[in-house]
């Protein structure tokens, strides 16, 4: 039998991540060996989700798409490149676009685009955990500043400044950010100040963008005044654009001084050339579904919306406290100072059979808070919150 050590002999450091062990990820194990029915609200994959996808739709442009020649463009294919700009950046160039097969592949681009082992690049705390995967990866130290509760979530600017040193290449912002569901507004003039101050390229996940409650809160970086003086990327996808996670292609939009912005592109051509990953057939169908899109946004965000209000009752009830986000698919609870989130997960898990994520897996600096899905089935999250709240009354 090889021990460990020696396995980890055989394989690179950066891989070797150890399954997390804590209570919290031990008793949802146990939970669904045992094949217990309990109430997950942790689901964010939108195509188990009970949502009412346009299937037919989806099948008549595979039908149309699927059988097409192969055009091996670094970049993407100019059709779809020009599809994207003409619905979500009008004025763009196409020539500035990059796809990939996944948002997450685009940050590995970029970060090999930046960075070299030992640079760092500034993240939000709280946020979602694959930049850790990706840092590792890439020998790129993350540095995480603090997104502040008490000002909605808003950049501690000064932590923010004061991480930079001469090893920072990159600010990723998150917006609407995952899990806290906080928006970019008034930040962007600081941001943009900073990046030209100490040359740093901003990138901005715009993941979640159409899922703001409110279509006025928040707002694109590439509409950000200023940004054209800064390197500055704005990321987005089909997973969360059109709810399409298995469709696999995502874009990023450059922007920025010519030289800087050339450069950029020609390095990224040569990296998206390295791999050449988003297919032949879903480039062909992007302008279609892009055109689906909004009928699933229309669709989750009634399902957000609904599942918020649902929350919301349980603060009139209840010693819980939900925080109401600006946008995105999570939600959160803050439980009674009396456990921390690890131990309230567990508490819910063993008495109420009930699935939330406890805060400490998206670095929540302060105690007990826990990360629900907004895109859980409404019956299943009516049930999971009346759960939750027997718990917290019998407890205290
Ligand atoms: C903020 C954020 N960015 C990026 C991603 C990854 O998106 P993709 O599915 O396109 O890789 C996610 C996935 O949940 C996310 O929450």
């Amino acid at each position: 039998m090889n021990t460990d050590d020696e396995l980890d002999r055989r394989f690179s450091e950066k891989s070797a991540w150890r399954e997390a062990r804590t209570p919290w990820n031990l008793a949802v194990a146990a939970l669904r060996d045992a094949a217990t029915p309990h109430w997950d609200l942790t689901q964010t994959n939108p195509t188990d989700a009970e949502l009412p996808y346009p299937v037919e739709a989806l099948m008549e442009i595979a039908r149309q798409t699927s059988a097409l020649p192969y055009d091996p463009a670094p970049l993407g294919t100019a059709s779809a490149r020009r599809s994207l700009v003409d619905r979500l950046a009008a004025g763009h160039d196409p020539d500035d676009v990059c796809l990939a097969a996944s948002t997450s592949e685009l940050y590995r681009f970029l970060l090999d685009l930046l960075c070299d082992a030992g640079d760092n690049i500034l993240v939000p705390a709280p946020g979602y955990p694959l930049f850790d995967m990706i840092g590792d990866l890439n020998g790129v130290e993350l540095r995480f500043y603090p997104l502040l509760e008490a000002d909605g979530w808003s950049i501690d600017l000064d932590a923010l400044e004061a991480a930079v040193d001469s090893r920072t290449r990159a600010i990723i912002v998150v917006t609407p950010n995952n899990p806290t569901g906080s928006c970019i507004d008034h930040e962007w003039p600081a941001l943009i100040e900073l990046c030209l101050a100490q040359q740093l390229t901003l990138i901005s996940d715009e993941v979640f963008a159409p899922y703001r409650f409110r279509p006025t809160d928040g707002g694109s970086l590439l509409d950000a005044a200023g940004a054209e003086q800064i390197l500055h990327v704005a990321l987005g996808g089909l997973s969360k654009y059109a709810a399409l996670p298995g469709h696999k292609l995502s874009w990023a939009f450059v922007g920025g001084p010519t030289a800087l912005r050339r450069t950029a592109m020609r390095r990224l051509e040569t990296i998206a050339d390295t791999f050449l990953s988003p297919s032949s057939s879903v480039q062909a169908a992007l302008p279609a579904l892009l055109d689906l899109a909004p009928e699933m946004q229309r669709a989750i965000r009634g399902r957000c919306l609904e599942n918020l209000s649902q929350m919301e009752s349980l603060a009139a009830t209840s010693a819980v406290t939900p925080l109401r986000p600006t946008g995105g698919w999570s939600a959160l609870l803050k439980m009674p100072r009396i456990l921390d989130d690890e131990a309230w997960g567990v508490r819910l898990l063993t008495e109420a059979r009930v699935v939330l994520q406890p805060g400490s897996l998206y670095r929540f600096g302060g105690p007990g808070f826990l990360v629900a899905s907004l895109l859980t089935p409404t019956e299943r999250w009516r049930e999971g919150m009346s759960r939750i709240s027997a718990v917290v009354d019998r407890f205290g």
